[in-house]
């Protein structure tokens, strides 16, 4: 006998399954308008939880990566609670001062190992709920090996073998609609067009000594998506600034740049680097 299907249209059964999800979807068919930021290319010494500089709907692209909360020298020293109120907050603010049709990507990896802790999983409901619509997720795969956690659990045997991640997530989102809502110039070429839409990107990590900070992210990684994600400048934004990889990439790419970091320390590497590596 012939089974039923409830997979009723599209070619395959997953494609007819996505878009079911797909109709529950709430996407504004007008985007509110946009504002032009007054500010261009400053960095700001206090915490983004609170960015009454920018006005609403002024940024095009946020890429981040937040701190964890775990002990390393960028971390807080938080409760859980407070933690995750701070993140609230902050990605509350950055929904606020995104455009209508900009967009969101969080730099997130997963951490812990007994439990292993699903942070990519907590920020995708945090920004979900914030009013975020989800458009995918990159993994970031580092080269094979690097930065991989070396406690093996138990070695060659099946008592308790640990995984060691080589990856981490790019949370990538939009507000209120996946289509941008302003015009310009792109800046992308079609084999990078290609590679930057596929989800696995093989990037090297950034060299946290030569740096001077605990945890910057490649350069490659903001440059790929500013390219694909806004045009020739339009304001990009980095709660979380840091050594300021997102402002260099910005610059590189003739966008401009917003960035709130809380350490002083940090603020002088991103503007010796900003100096040394943008003409
Ligand atoms: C993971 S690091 C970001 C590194 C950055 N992507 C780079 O390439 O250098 C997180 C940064 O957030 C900063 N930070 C923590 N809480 C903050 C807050 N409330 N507002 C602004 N910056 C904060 C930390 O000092 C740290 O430099």
């Amino acid at each position: 006998m012939k089974k039923n299907s409830f997979f009723k249209s599209g070619s395959g059964a997953r494609k007819a399954f996505v878009s079911n999800f797909q109709d529950k979807t709430e996407l504004k068919e007008f985007t509110d308008a946009n504002n032009k930021s007054k500010i261009v290319d400053e960095i700001f010494h206090k915490s983004s939880e609170n960015m009454e500089e920018l006005e609403n709907n002024s940024v095009s692209l946020t890429v981040t990566s937040p701190p964890y909360n775990i002990g390393k020298d960028s971390d807080l020293d938080l409760t859980d609670d407070e933690y995750w109120s701070m993140m609230e907050n902050i990605f509350k603010e950055t929904y606020r001062v995104t455009e209508s049709g900009g967009r969101l990507v969080v730099n997130v990896a997963n951490l812990g190992r007994k439990p292993y802790i699903p942070f990519s999983k907590y920020f995708t409901e945090l920004l979900i709920e914030t009013g975020f619509i989800m458009r995918g997720e990159i993994i970031w795969q580092k080269s094979k090996g690097a930065n991989a956690n070396f406690a093996w659990g138990s070695w060659l045997s099946a008592s308790n073998p640990v995984i060691r991640d080589i990856h981490e997530y790019c949370l990538v989102f939009s507000k209120d609609s996946l289509k941008k809502s302003t015009q310009g110039e792109s800046s992308l070429e079609k084999e990078e067009f290609m590679e930057s839409t596929l989800s696995i990107w093989n990037i090297n990590p950034a060299r946290a000594k030569k740096i001077g900070h605990p945890a910057p992210f490649p350069l490659e990684l903001p440059q790929k998506f500013i390219n694909l994600y806004t045009y020739k400048n339009d304001l990009i934004l980095d709660p979380f600034l840091g050594s300021g990889t997102t402002a260099i990439a910005a610059k590189l790419l003739q966008r401009n740049f917003v960035g709130y970091e809380i350490e002083e320390e940090y603020i002088e590497i991103a503007k010796n680097r900003l100096k040394k590596e943008v003409n």
